[in-house]
């Protein structure tokens, strides 16, 4: 199937994100390396397309960019709705379900009560068949709101580290185990920066530091209350010691000013030391409305983290992983040396294959200038009067606005690289430190430039097709793939 060709019948089928075969699908889960695979369990309704019988559906990939559908991995149950967590290998066997069985840790959340306590499922065969530990829960604090384990091996400690949400508290636990079992609580993390909405899906890593050096990172998913409105993760940078997380700035930043960035997780066991990310591309705020059929929920591209230092901060960086680079196919469209005034319109007959679009611009004396996709569905620019780069989505199925962060020019341009899938964009610049992230449902596929309020100018623009990453999805039976 070249780029150029998409299912008509799936028009905002994205080309190279995932998305189930079918049915609801939110938070990553169980983000592990495994023998070759990467894992991308989530949160999946294998019955129907809007939340519910919340189980966890699963996908592998050997880069993180070409992944294989594998249906659901642990299902419901009637008492039981299996919430978000992770999934670590137990190289030691020191859960006693053997060497090397991917151990998941969930959240259970009870039909009846709404209790949410910790569960584990064990698999012996690269997560394709999972068995429930018949002793769970085994962490209950009688909680209807203590959820989305995060579970790490703690090396310098010799003990697993599990960071909980408990989210009406905005606080993150930490609890340490011997054998994923039996839980002691070590600390709580917040409140801190974001506390508007509930705290969900922390995650808590450590990342090198360019010129030596390291820095632990807690990522912690926020709803409401995010940058753009709705759902947000915001990170702090800091350390741990083996007990607690102490941040180096408690005010926090947002990992990315989109409005459709959410529940975002990083794998564990990467080969070369490599810290990838993944979110669900959507907000809590509109995704029930999302006018996908017969899917609804799209993962973002995985994304390669680093830290860098700039004003005396240390900053959380995204770049999409290398082999999304591999996905170039075919000449580039070049544009360049281009005076914008109002509307041009550039390319108008674009088919549904994902693009990876690098645009610089000088503002000159706009007030703002940027790319239009289309037909204005939203546009990516640059805003002079309050120097930020922005995204505009237009009315639609989905929450119409303006948001984004901070934009750097250099020599007096902006660059900023946009990768456009059949219903979304995702920008970075900055190298990295700013990224926006937007679902948009166009009418018509069409790329234009804009320029409003006076006279900028587009110093270059590359166009490059992308090859789709999706397999040609198997013909899924009537509960799910
Ligand atoms: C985050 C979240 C988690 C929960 C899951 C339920 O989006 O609300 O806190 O475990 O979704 O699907």
């Amino acid at each position: 199937m070249s780029h150029r060709s998409l299912p008509r019948r799936e028009p905002y089928r994205p080309q190279i994100h995932y998305t189930p075969a079918r049915n609801w699908m939110n938070d990553p889960n169980g983000l592990v390396w495994h023998d070759g695979e990467y894992h991308l369990f989530y949160q999946y309704n294998p019955e129907g397309d809007q939340w519910g019988n919340m189980s966890w559906g699963h996908a592998v990939s050997p880069d993180l960019v070409h992944w294989e559908e594998l249906g659901t991995a642990i299902p419901a149950t009637e008492d039981e709705h299996v919430f978000s967590g992770s999934v670590v290998i137990d190289e030691h066997g020191t859960a006693g379900f053997g060497r090397s069985a991917a151990v998941a840790v969930y959240t259970a959340s009870c039909q009846r009560t709404g209790v949410q306590t910790q569960a584990l499922a064990s698999s012996a065969d690269r997560g394709r068949t999972w068995t429930r530990y018949r002793g769970n829960p085994v962490l209950d604090i009688g909680s209807k709101d203590f959820r989305d384990p995060k579970v790490f091996w703690y090396a310098e400690g010799g003990y697993w580290i599990m960071a909980i949400a408990r989210c009406s508290e905005r606080r993150i636990a930490l609890y340490r185990s011997a054998d994923l079992k039996a839980w002691t609580w070590l600390s709580d993390f917040g409140p801190a920066g974001a506390t508007l909405g509930e705290w969900e899906m922390p995650d808590l890593f450590r990342l090198p530091l360019e010129g030596g050096g390291s820095r632990w990172v807690m990522l912690v998913s926020v709803n409401p209350g995010g940058p753009a409105g709705g759902s947000g993760v915001q990170y702090f940078v800091g350390d741990f010691d083996g007990v607690t997380f102490t941040p180096e700035d408690a005010s926090g930043s947002w990992a990315d000013v989109g409005r459709d960035f959410y529940a975002a997780a990083t794998w564990e066991g990467t080969p070369e030391g490599r810290r990838c990310l993944i979110g669900w591309m959507a907000n809590w705020g509109d995704a029930a409305a999302i006018p996908t059929h017969p899917w609804r929920g799209a993962m973002t591209l995985s994304r390669e983290l680093s830290l860098v230092t700039a004003g005396g901060r240390t900053w959380l960086a995204q770049r999409p992983v290398a082999a999304v680079r591999d996905l170039r196919a075919g000449e580039p469209f070049t544009f360049g040396d281009l005076e914008v005034r109002g509307d041009v319109p550039l390319l108008g007959h674009l088919d549904e294959g994902a693009l990876e679009v690098t645009a610089e611009f000088e503002p000159g004396t706009a007030e703002r200038a940027g790319l239009v996709l289309g037909d204005g569905a939203i546009v990516i620019g640059y805003d002079a009067r309050t120097g930020e780069l922005f995204a505009e989505r237009g009315p639609g199925p989905v929450t119409a606005g303006r948001h984004g962060g901070t934009a750097v020019l250099r020599d007096g341009r902006i660059r900023f690289t946009a990768y456009v899938d059949a219903c979304s964009v995702e920008v970075f610049s900055d190298d990295g430190r700013t990224v926006i992230t937007d679902l948009f449902f166009p009418e018509r596929r069409a790329l234009g430039l804009s320029a409003v309020g006076g006279t900028a100018s587009l110093v270059s623009l590359v166009v490059q097709p992308l090859r789709p990453a999706r397999r040609d999805v198997r013909s899924p039976g009537p509960h799910g793939a």
